[in-house]
């Protein structure tokens, strides 16, 4: 069955947990120098409207490894950027690969895509979600043994990824406490998704204004950039509206003493989090971005798989 990986709402805890430990294994296999040709032939074409460096690198090196080829199309050199129509662009690609990753701004543009597309349609980030970097921090949490009783706290602004760790706590079931500043709470449409998600899964989903209250016993912490692609002309008016927001030594001591800290990345030091934060020994976050390689192996294989 044609399945595609837009938000992980549309996923069930057993197929997340199948997608993750697949990924772990493909790792593995990597890591003892095998790599196993699971995606011979195939391509992937990624389409960037946005700007990455590890979604770029580990899609395109991922399906590398896994003995496929990789299209990198920005939209500076398709005619999608010019104007043509989504459901064309959907239905040429989508005749020509066997997969097709795409960040762009709006999610409906990747719903639309995906409606017309013949082979599955992995969202690679929109303003809206980002599930394979939640992938790649799930995976992070298994292999740092902080999986179980999980207390995750998000220090920052509401968006794609507080969005994502939404949909995640909701499915798995874990605790999730988010910190926002007023003003920049997280997506309400989301957010009463994901609390209805808790009542079968038991999340605990806790909404807080002080980051300070909301790090307390934490066994993880996290935080993204205060100005999402897109958002740059706001910047300088969200440095002043998250001011006290940023995962530093004082806020981290408030977490569990075995605390770790992720990140998304790119991280901005000394706005979101202090450069002896990142830097520090509780940061894992170059496992998490070299995660995103892994993690994707297994949700490429797992898509094709489902064909
Ligand atoms: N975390 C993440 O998606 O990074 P890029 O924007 O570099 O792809
Ligand atoms: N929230 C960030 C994530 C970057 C990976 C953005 O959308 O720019």
């Amino acid at each position: 069955m044609l399945r595609h990986f837009l938000t992980l709402k549309d996923y069930t805890k057993e197929e997340i947990l199948q997608i993750v430990e697949l990924g772990l294994s493909i790792k593995r296999e990597l890591k003892s120098g095998e790599t196993k040709h699971y995606m011979s032939n195939k391509t992937l074409a990624m389409i960037f409207e946005k700007s990455s460096t590890r979604t770029r690198v580990s899609f395109e090196t991922g399906i590398f490894q896994l003995g496929g080829h990789g299209l990198f199309l920005s939209n500076r050199d398709i005619h999608l950027g010019r104007g043509e129509p989504v459901k064309d662009t959907a239905r040429v690609i989508s005749s020509m690969c066997d997969m097709i990753m795409i960040r762009t701004f709006a999610h409906s543009m990747i719903e639309e895509f995906a409606a017309y597309s013949k082979v599955p349609v992995v969202n690679g980030l929109t303003d809206t979600y980002h599930p394979v970097q939640l992938l790649a921090d799930y995976m992070t949490l298994v292999e740092h043994d902080h999986a179980d009783e999980l207390v995750v706290a998000y220090i920052g602004d509401g968006n794609n990824m507080t969005n994502s760790w939404l949909m995640l706590a909701g499915i798995l079931g874990f605790e999730l406490r988010i910190a926002t500043p007023a003003g920049y709470e997280v997506n309400p449409i989301v957010l009463a998704d994901a609390y209805a998600m808790a009542e079968s899964s038991g999340a605990k989903i806790s909404i807080f204004n002080d980051p300070n209250e909301a790090i307390k016993d934490a066994t993880v912490v996290t935080t993204d950039t205060w100005a999402s692609m897109g958002q740059e002309d706001e910047k300088a008016e969200r440095l002043k509206a998250f001011k006290g927001f940023m995962v530093d030594d004082g806020m981290m001591a408030k977490a569990d003493s075995d605390a770790i800290f992720l990140h998304c990345l790119p991280a901005y030091r000394g706005q979101e989090v202090s450069e002896s934060i990142l830097e520090g020994a509780q940061s894992v976050v170059f496992d998490e971005a070299e995660n995103r390689l892994h993690a994707q192996k297994g949700l490429m294989v797992w898509l094709d798989q489902q064909r």
